[in-house]
């Protein structure tokens, strides 16, 4: 892929949404890691690639983010468009505009809308009513900007194939969500390790079952954590109670806690196995000091590949 390429495949993706994993078939995936790749590659060597130039990007926060938040500012910026960042606290909306006049409202102004949203169902709304790109930034349902990057990691590193054992430990939350779905998509077996009571939704599991057996790899889901992790090549964990579940704080802890990553728990996966965490984490709860900055920790390449694979996302997309 040479810079030159981006022109011709963008033809396929430009003025699409991206809300969901669904969105993408699985070569759409591979043209968006190629694309970050070659991205990443001319940012490292300081090449500039203004493929935005004269654009603005709206970034639309309902929750609070690091992650998210800078890597799109300083994504767009390297594309030479304008992040322009919006607190819904700060929006008419927060005063009872609706989201539809909203979405009129900012097609009229910028580019693409990238959104942090508590409910899937703002997202499909603003996709509804503005007539330019939106981006899942995290919504209750899914995190597919999370899982594209954490996906190019392992595609990066080799870890993407059919002999990959992919496990994600914790919550069948959003993030654990959209790495089920894409990991079925492309080829790599997932196990999902939970305590009883916190599996991924049966809509979720529906779509990651048949596109694993499409695929012909497994899919499964348990509540051991002693037979789940077994064997794993990727170990992935998250924080047990996401933004919002504050009240059930202490319940989680209890429900959690022989679910935490440490030193003897990945003494049962592959000598070469790597760990994963999406971020921010609860040292200490869901995975230890040890684990997260110990040798098998590849947890802040996935965070610098947010910022990799946002742009080429924007790049096809807007
Ligand atoms: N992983 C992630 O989305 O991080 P932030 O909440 O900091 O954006």
């Amino acid at each position: 892929m040479n810079y030159s390429d981006i022109k011709k495949i963008k033809k396929q993706f430009q003025g699409r949404d991206l809300l969901s994993i669904s969105d993408l078939t699985k070569e759409e995936v591979v043209l968006l890691f190629e694309v970050a790749e070659l991205l990443k590659g001319m940012q490292k060597e300081g090449k500039p690639h203004p493929l935005l130039e004269g654009k603005t990007i709206a970034l639309l926060f309902e929750k609070p983010s690091t992650r998210t938040r800078v890597s799109f500012e300083v994504g767009t910026y390297q594309l030479g468009a304008y992040p322009l960042f919006l607190s819904y606290q700060d929006l008419q909306l927060g005063r009872g505009e609706t989201i539809a006049d909203t979405a009129r409202t900012l097609e009229r102004y910028v580019d693409a809308i990238m959104g942090r949203v508590f409910k899937q169902e703002t997202l499909e709304e603003l996709a509804q009513y503005a007539n330019i790109p939106v981006i899942n930034g995290l919504s209750d349902r899914e995190h597919p900007c999370q899982a594209l990057g954490d996906f190019f990691t392992l595609w990066e590193k080799g870890k993407m194939h059919k002999e990959s054992k992919f496990v994600f430990l914790g919550d069948g939350n959003n993030v654990c969500a959209s790495l089920a779905l894409l990991s079925t998509k492309l080829g790599v077996p997932f196990t999902h390790i939970s305590p009883p009571g916190y599996e991924l939704p049966l809509k979720i599991q529906e779509s990651a079952r048949r596109e694993a057996e499409e695929n012909a790899i497994s899919f499964s889901i348990t509540h051991n954590p002693e037979e789940g992790i077994k064997d794993a090549d990727v170990i992935y964990t998250d924080v047990w109670v996401s933004m919002g579940q504050e009240e059930e704080r202490e319940k989680r802890k209890r429900d959690f806690l022989p679910y935490q990553l440490n030193s003897s728990l990945l003494s049962l996966a592959k000598s070469n196995v790597v760990v994963m965490h999406c971020l921010p984490a609860r040292r200490g709860e869901e995975i230890t000091d040890e684990v997260m900055d110990g040798p098998h920790s590849i947890i802040f390449d996935q965070a610098e590949n947010r910022l990799h694979i946002q742009k080429a996302i924007l790049a096809l997309l807007v």
